[in-house]
């Protein structure tokens, strides 16, 4: 914590569209009359038949169930393209920046018009319709951050097809399992990726994936030629991107679909189970992208707003996409990452495109901060206006770094809390209205009412630290999990009745600023990666030599948490060097890359009650290296494992 303030500026006080006292102003009414607010606020969309219905929306379970704007029709895709014809038919709506830069054979990156947009998201609706899509089809989208990546949510969007937008680190399994939850009909991906200089096989991987479903559901996959490279196209299964939109009409008329037709599912990460499909729906979702990416950051016509976060994740569905098109905003996607081919590389991006918003995760400010001021001061980021900060607390260290070399002290920084189930921002500074403190995520939006409660549910007051639940509902919330409305209802509103429970730990201070202390349950942020350890846990034992594993987060300089396992193998098996990279190996083969165990303790015993629970709070002591305060292990089981653990414990840095 530091106890440094900063005040909003004058010249922001002055210019923002939301200032001090039009928070307050607003925000009370967004809580006292609901329906007048949200009113107004969903003007900011062109609704084709205009809804009656605010919010019929409730937490209890005898009237349990989420809608907003539930009478009223749009398109989503019309929204983000067809209404900024008009006036922005020639402002770049995307612009793609490749993996290398133009000297390093990179090219020179594509910018891409909103009336080009509309003719590519026309010719692929009309793709995706001739191969017998229709509205509430399942299309998974397993690309690399190429403009086809929007250009195919956007087309989903305007004939009503759900998309299912799969990371491109994910691997042959985990795209199995995603495709066959939602019973995919088609797929969309690339022959290959680019990424820091490296190829990422992504047909091959869908050849994989494909291999491994269970009964028939994927009909065709489509392909678009990112490298070049002969890939395998099976007879009468796989077809080319550019062949299929080549043939179609640049028109697509826009459906008229319902506020509560499904938008898109996307897969996270809970504390039990396979990961779910988080589903959100067309009217509230994109009112509460368009609101939040128009006040948290001040977004104004005409600029360049950069969300350096992949499409794979909510981050860049809700900011890279829909909240930017939604507002007519020219918003630049990166197909690589922060240090290649050198730690320069955003700072030239912005210089480059002149952009003046930039939105990123702390994991990537840490990596970058480490290697010295140099690489980011030899560039001159005179366009920057605002920086923002999302995925996990950013540590007051990297916040500073980040207000005082990126920004040259002139750029306030919005840390921006929220959640995939959360739609779009949640807590978040507003840059004209929030005095800042860096790491805290500061005040609610709009509609957002949180509370700190204790373990029993009792509402905790004032300057306090507790488990952060939300009382109402807002347009932007989930609206269930794909397939199982009640895990839906179980997940999120059971552990505190009538409330929805975000999963996260807060500490609201005496000013009433919000600080998100991490996740109370069993989920890990891994460089900004949300992960269930029960995920890790499973592609461990599934490995034939592995008893048992128990994973905890611990905390890493870089990546926020690391990734602590530890392993029993079976009687026979004996543990070695080669074992351990072994199991690496596999855990990045079963989940992807971004699942890599930092830490593999070999042990011959877990800490257990005497009913076979294990103790992860003995657990992640252990991992944290914080052995002195394990406290009570007199009911464990066998409470001569925790010696041992503590004896072996593996280096963890
Ligand atoms: O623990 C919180 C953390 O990320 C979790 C949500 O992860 P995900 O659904 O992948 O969405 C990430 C992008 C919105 C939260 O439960 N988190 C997210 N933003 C912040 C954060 N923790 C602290 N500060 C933030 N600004």
């Amino acid at each position: 914590m530091n106890d440094h303030v900063y005040p909003v500026p004058a010249d922001w006080a002055e210019r923002a569209k939301i200032n001090k006292e039009r928070y307050a102003e607003l925000y009370r009414e967004s809580l006292s009359n609901p329906d007048a607010f949200w009113r107004r606020e969903a003007q900011r969309l062109d609704w084709q038949k205009p809804f009656t219905k605010v919010s019929e929306s409730s937490f209890d379970e005898a009237t349990f169930g989420i809608s907003w704007f539930s009478d009223g029709q749009l398109n989503v895709s019309a929204n983000c393209i067809d209404r900024h014809l008009a006036e922005r038919g020639d402002q770049p709506a995307i612009i793609w920046e490749p993996d290398s830069p133009p000297e390093m054979g990179g090219g020179e990156g594509r910018i891409i018009t909103y009336a080009q947009l509309h003719e590519a998201v026309c010719r692929l609706a009309n793709g995706l319709k001739s191969l017998g899509i229709r509205k509430g089809d399942r299309v998974t989208i397993y690309l690399p951050m190429i403009p086809e990546a929007a250009i195919s949510m956007l087309a989903c969007a305007r004939i009503g097809a759900i998309h299912s937008v799969v990371f491109g680190g994910f691997s042959p399994d985990s795209i199995a399992n995603r495709v066959q939850d939602c019973d995919s009909r088609l797929i969309i991906t690339a022959d290959e990726g680019l990424r820091g200089g490296k190829v990422v096989p992504l047909k091959a991987n869908v050849d994989e994936a494909l291999k491994l479903l269970h009964g028939p559901t994927v009909e065709k996959v489509v392909v678009v030629t990112r490298t070049g490279a002969g890939v395998w196209m099976e007879e009468g299964r796989d077809l080319s991107y550019e062949e299929l939109v080549a043939a179609q009409s640049p028109d697509c008329p826009a459906d008229v679909l319902n506020a509560e037709d499904p938008l898109f599912i996307l897969y996270t990460s809970g504390s039990t189970g396979k990961p779910k499909g988080v589903l959100h729906t067309m009217g509230g979702y994109l009112t509460w992208a368009s609101m939040t990416h128009e006040y948290v950051f001040d977004y104004r016509p005409g600029e360049i707003f950069w969300c350096a976060a992949d499409v794979g994740w909510v981050t860049g569905h809700s900011y890279v996409v829909y909240g930017s098109l939604a507002n007519g905003a020219t918003t630049l996607m990166y197909e690589g990452v922060p240090n290649f081919p050198d730690f320069s590389r955003f700072w030239q991006i912005i210089d480059k495109y002149q952009v003046q918003i930039f939105y990123a995760a702390p994991t990537a400010l840490r990596a970058l901060m480490r290697e010295g001021d140099d690489w980011v001061t030899k560039t001159s980021r005179a366009s920057l206006r605002l920086l923002g900060s999302v995925g996990e607390p950013i540590n007051p260290e990297a916040w500073e770094w980040y207000h005082r070399v990126v920004g040259e002290g002139r750029c306030p920084i919005v840390d921006t809390w929220w959640q995939t189930e959360t739609g779009a921002a949640m807590i978040t500074p507003m840059p004209g209205a929030t005095d800042l403190k860096p790491g805290s995520a500061s005040f609610p939006m709009f509609g957002v009412e949180p509370q700190l409660v204790d373990g029993d549910g009792h509402v905790l007051e004032g300057a306090t630290e507790g488990n952060l639940v939300l009382t109402r509902s807002w347009p932007g919330q989930m609206r269930t999990v794909w397939g199982d409305h009640r895990r839906f209802f179980e997940t999120y509103f059971t552990t505190y009745r009538g409330k929805y429970f975000t999963g996260d730990g807060c500490r609201r201070d005496a000013d009433g600023y919000y600080w998100i202390t991490g996740r109370v349950d069993d989920v890990i942020n891994v460089s900004g990666h949300r992960m269930g350890t029960a995920e890790v846990e499973s592609a461990l034992v599934a490995h034939a030599k592995v008893a048992e594993a128990a994973v905890v987060g611990y905390p890493h300089d870089l990546k926020g948490q690391g990734i602590y396992a530890y392993v029993t193998l079976n009687a026979n098996d004996v543990p070695s060097e080669a074992l351990r990279r072994d199991l690496v190996q596999w855990v990045r083969k079963e989940i992807g890359p971004i699942a890599t165990p930092d830490v593999i303790q070999f042990a011959p015993g877990l800490p257990k009650t005497r009913s076979g629970k294990i103790m992860r709070r003995i657990l992640r002591k252990i991992a944290e290296n914080d052995v002195s305060s394990l406290g009570d292990t007199s009911t464990l089981a066998d409470p001569s494992v925790v010696a041992d653990l503590v004896a072996n414990r593996a280096g963890a840095s």
